[in-house]
């Protein structure tokens, strides 16, 4: 068979892009490795910039994300058993929205299935052909089945694991990384959450979060050990960590209940560069991955799909290929910005192995200048309710 843009992933990314082109008259098909089901149980991302609620209202499926969605119009920062509040909606006028990344996933498949629009899931063994070529294709099995699909443009939008990437030959692909020396330990659990906005928390403990869902659905978040295991961890000793490392007075209001996920993610930033090779494109967790302190995994995601969206929309509407020919360099300068926010944040609010009493002392100085300082304020309130596209 053929299309005109085969989108390899069926995450946010994929489903997000498919829609949007799908509203434009643009065909795509996408392949997912998993079942709908299972890329739904994945619990990620909560925190949502304007730049993609405003995808998601292009791509018209933003209503149920305004009716649930949380408006935050600031988050509180907790450093020595005390908090200080940056206030998002004064310093920029804009606020970020708590919406989960599995809803956001949940009402891009509906979209796509009242679209009539094909989704092919469980498929196996995608290979990418002759990219670099003007007709490209990509082949895969499904149920036993051998399939291949023709088609003007590919969209690897299959995350850090996926095929698309590697399909980049390493002679004209470069990747820079870097790892850091703990992971997240996060939970879901059926409470209230204990603050109306988030709390970033530094202890001598090491980093805490508490996010949320809704309101009876909190997410939590504590800084571990690399060689954890979610299942080394009871829900009676989570509470008690979590409990050590916010606040004293928001402990004491902490609703604490069994949790019904658990899980430990490593850290890591990852950029590969170009973002496109031929007819095909990267997006999102394909390309880049940053660190999640400061919710900007999905919503990079989302401004390289703005990139891309615009550049085919450019490339079939108006014959222009500009944007297609600039659609890395435009997505990259956006990319390094959110590495660079989430590694600063990271470094603000975790403790290090190897920290030094001067490395100590550099990260209290910087908390008490972003506490006390106006101008550091807005900036860090500007990359965190999201860079312009
Ligand atoms: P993905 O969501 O990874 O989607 C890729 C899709 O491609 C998947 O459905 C996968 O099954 C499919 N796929 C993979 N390989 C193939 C293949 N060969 N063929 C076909 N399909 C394939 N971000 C935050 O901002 N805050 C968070 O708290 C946060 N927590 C996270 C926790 C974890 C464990 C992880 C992994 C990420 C987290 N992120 C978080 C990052 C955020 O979730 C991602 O940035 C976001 O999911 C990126 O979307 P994506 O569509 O690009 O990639
Ligand atoms: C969430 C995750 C984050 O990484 C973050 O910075 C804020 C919120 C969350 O899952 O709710």
């Amino acid at each position: 068979m053929r299309t005109q843009v085969v989108i390899i992933g069926g995450g946010p990314s994929g489903l997000l892009l498919g829609q949007l082109l799908h509203r434009q008259g643009i065909e795509a098909v996408v392949l997912e490795r998993k079942t709908r089901d299972y890329v739904l149980g994945r619990i990620r991302a909560g925190v949502l910039e304007t730049g993609l609620v405003k995808l998601m209202e292009e791509a018209g499926v933003a209503e149920r994300l305004h009716r649930e969605g949380f408006v935050h119009d600031g988050t509180e920062i907790a450093c020595d058993g005390e908090m200080f509040h940056v206030d998002f909606r004064k310093l920029t006028g804009t606020p970020v929205i708590v919406y989960g990344q599995t809803e956001v996933t949940r009402d891009l498949y509906d979209a796509r299935a009242d679209a009539g629009a094909q989704t092919e899931f469980e498929v196996d063994h995608v290979v990418i052909h002759d990219a670099d070529s003007d007709h490209p294709y990509v082949t895969f099995d499904q149920n036993g089945t051998a399939r291949r699909i023709d088609c003007d443009f590919i969209a690897g939008c299959d995350g850090f694991h996926g095929v698309s990437r590697q399909s980049i030959p390493l002679s004209v692909r470069r990747e820079y990384e870097k790892t850091y020396p703990f992971g997240w330990l996060g939970v879901l659990s059926e409470t209230p959450p204990v603050h109306d906005e988030l709390i970033y928390a530094n202890s001598p403990r090491g980093f805490a979060l508490s996010s949320m869902r809704n309101a009876h659905l909190s997410r939590y978040y504590i800084q571990c050990a690399l060689s954890d295991h979610p299942e080394d961890w009871t829900d009676k000793a989570f509470w008690q960590e979590l409990k050590r490392r916010i606040p004293d007075e928001i402990a004491e209001r902490l609703e604490t209940g069994p949790t019904i996920e658990k899980s430990i993610a490593p850290l890591r930033s990852f950029v590969t560069e170009p973002m496109r090779w031929g007819r095909l494109f990267l997006c999102g967790d394909a390309a880049h991955i940053v660190p999640p302190t400061g919710a900007k995994g999905l919503n990079t995601a989302a401004s390289d799909v703005h990139y891309l969206y615009h550049a085919l929309v450019q490339h079939y509407r108006d014959k222009d290929d500009e944007g297609i020919d600039r659609y890395s360099e435009r997505a990259l300068l956006r990319v390094w910005k959110a590495e660079r926010f989430s590694w600063w944040f990271s470094g603000l609010l975790h403790r290090y192995p190897d920290q030094s009493p001067f490395d100590l002392k550099m990260q209290q100085a910087d908390l008490s200048f972003l506490r006390d300082n106006e101008a550091q304020q807005r900036a860090f309130a500007e990359n965190y309710v999201g860079l312009p596209y």
